[in-house]
């Protein structure tokens, strides 16, 4: 009289039968952080398994992806020369540019999305350029200077644009940039509800962007506002955005499925650095299954809302998904 509930899990093909949320190595992006040089891949120690590679090192790191079905990955660009507006990262030459174009001449199949925004290109780590008066990021004089990296993105031959700066009015401005230059198909991705998170840390060790002073929180959201953070992703789909992001990811499930009760667009997540990292170093100190925990937090974004994450798992969780 009480397994009304229960009747239903005790045979295991029928408990596959009724399981509502699947994992698919299909959900995955995978990030990858571009070095100028040849045969350079360092790992770095805040992130076990994520290296900073040269592009001959990406090239070959396409293959390994392809052999676990992933067949999407989001670039980094790391450049050797900083300056005040991050030059490099609008120049056809550019390390991010220089990176696409590898990746897509050896690996057309590879759908190659690009993180858009200054501040592993500026010498101070912000992203964007600087008013010399607010010392915080000027927003439109930005916008202009993310239009022009879109374009040099787009024609070195990427796939989708994927701008990160949370700038008001970033998608519009990037949207006519790419329209005016002949790219109307090219989707783009924005991160569209970020927050100012202490968990983005050790993936500036890896890119090389933390701030040289005052910190993201004038442009980043505050973690605590909840309807702001709907807010800002409705805001970017009516200015034409075609996929949407919450970020971080494990600590902002309400915010996933505040997002995807409030549009009819695609929602993508990021499972950042120090989610990652945490998984780590639990696993490296014996007190956690790390495989275990690993797909049990992944379905969780999905069954939150998500329907794309970007996450440094992907390799290891299409191993288990193909097992
Ligand atoms: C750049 C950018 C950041 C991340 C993705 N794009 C860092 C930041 O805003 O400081 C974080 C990703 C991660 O932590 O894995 N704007
Ligand atoms: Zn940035």
């Amino acid at each position: 009289m009480f397994a009304r509930l229960r009747r239903k899990r005790i045979n295991p093909v029928l408990r596959d039968l009724l399981e509502e949320t699947h994992l698919s190595v299909n959900d995955f992006i995978y990030p990858l952080f571009a070095k100028p040089g040849v045969g350079i891949k360092t790992e770095v120690s805040s992130m076990p398994g994520v290296f900073q590679m040269s592009i001959d090192e990406i090239v070959k790191e396409c293959d390994e992806l392809k052999k676990l079905g992933i067949y999407s990955i989001i670039l980094f660009g790391i450049p050797d020369v900083k300056d005040s507006v991050g030059s490099d990262a609008m120049c056809e030459h550019g390390i991010i540019s220089e990176t696409i174009k590898a990746v897509k001449l050896t690996h057309p199949d590879m759908f190659v999305v690009t993180d858009l925004c200054f501040c592993e290109y500026t010498d101070h780590g912000h992203c964007g350029v600087i008013d010399p008066v607010a010392q915080t990021v000027d927003n439109d004089i930005t916008l202009d200077n993310l239009a022009k990296q879109a374009v040099i993105h787009a024609k070195a031959g990427a796939d989708m644009i994927a701008p990160s700066g949370m700038m008001d009015g970033m998608i519009m401005a990037i949207r006519d940039g790419l329209d005016g230059a002949g790219f109307v198909n090219l989707p783009i991705m924005s991160y569209s509800t970020k927050f100012a998170s202490a968990y983005y840390g050790p993936f500036r060790d890896v890119a090389e962007s933390t701030p040289s002073f005052g910190d993201r929180r004038s442009y980043q959201m505050n973690p605590a506002n909840r309807r702001e953070a709907i807010l800002e992703s409705i805001e970017d789909e009516k200015e034409g955005a075609d996929i949407l992001m919450v970020k971080p990811a494990l600590a902002y499930l309400d915010i996933i499925r505040d997002v995807k009760n409030s549009t009819s667009l695609p929602l993508a997540v990021y499972n950042v650095s120090g989610e990652y990292a945490m998984l780590k170093v639990a696993a490296a100190a014996g007190i956690i299954d790390y495989d275990k925990i690993m797909m049990e937090t992944l379905l969780g974004f999905k069954r939150a809302g998500a329907d794309i994450i970007i996450t440094y798992h992907a390799k290891e969780a299409a191993e288990i998904l193909r097992a």
